[in-house]
């Protein structure tokens, strides 16, 4: 529920809105931030991608619906990984993370322009360019998570 609540307030912009360094008191806190808004990332994209896929029904609505909220979310993890936040809470973000701060950063600017034209393509409600940003957005996730998250 604490998980949910605060995804519910970034989702209401209340923690978006605050400097990052005010966002968390305790390292932890932004461990389980990070990790609930990439649970609900990958909750909302997985829909779209199922559609991509051909393992859902494409409905050009819904998949708007899901992709804008993926787009709202999409910056809130990157906000979470300051320093001391890389122990504890079952995190699985490597030290590469903060060792390689500039690759971390590629991956995560590689990702954010994903998302902007999965946005634009959710927009569209046109489903081959849905499907080509989904594949690339789906990309960029993997692409991060080959050096950064442990498997
Ligand atoms: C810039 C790097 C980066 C990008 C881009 C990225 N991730 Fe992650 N992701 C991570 C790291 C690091 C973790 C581990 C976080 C932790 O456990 O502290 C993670 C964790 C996760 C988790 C596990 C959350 C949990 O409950 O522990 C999911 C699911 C996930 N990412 C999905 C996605 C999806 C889907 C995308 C693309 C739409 C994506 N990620 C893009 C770095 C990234």
């Amino acid at each position: 529920m604490k998980k949910m609540s605060l995804a519910a307030a970034a989702v209401a912009g209340l923690v978006t809105a605050l400097p990052a360094a005010a966002q968390f008191q305790k390292p932890g806190d932004a461990i389980e931030y990070r990790q609930s808004a990439f649970t609900l990332i990958a909750s909302h994209f997985g829909r779209v991608a199922a559609m991509a896929q051909g393992k859902a029904p494409f409905d050009a609505k819904v998949a708007a619906e899901n992709i804008a909220i993926v787009s709202t979310l999409a910056k809130l993890p990157l906000t979470a990984f300051g320093p001391g936040t890389d122990k504890g809470h079952g995190t699985e973000a490597k030290a590469a993370v903060w060792s390689d701060a500039a690759g971390f950063k590629a991956a995560a600017d590689k990702y954010v322009a994903a998302v902007e034209k999965l946005d634009a393509a959710g927009k569209t409600g046109d489903f081959a360019q849905i499907k080509a940003a989904v594949g690339e957005t789906g990309g960029s996730c993997k692409g991060c998570h080959d050096k950064f998250k442990e498997k």
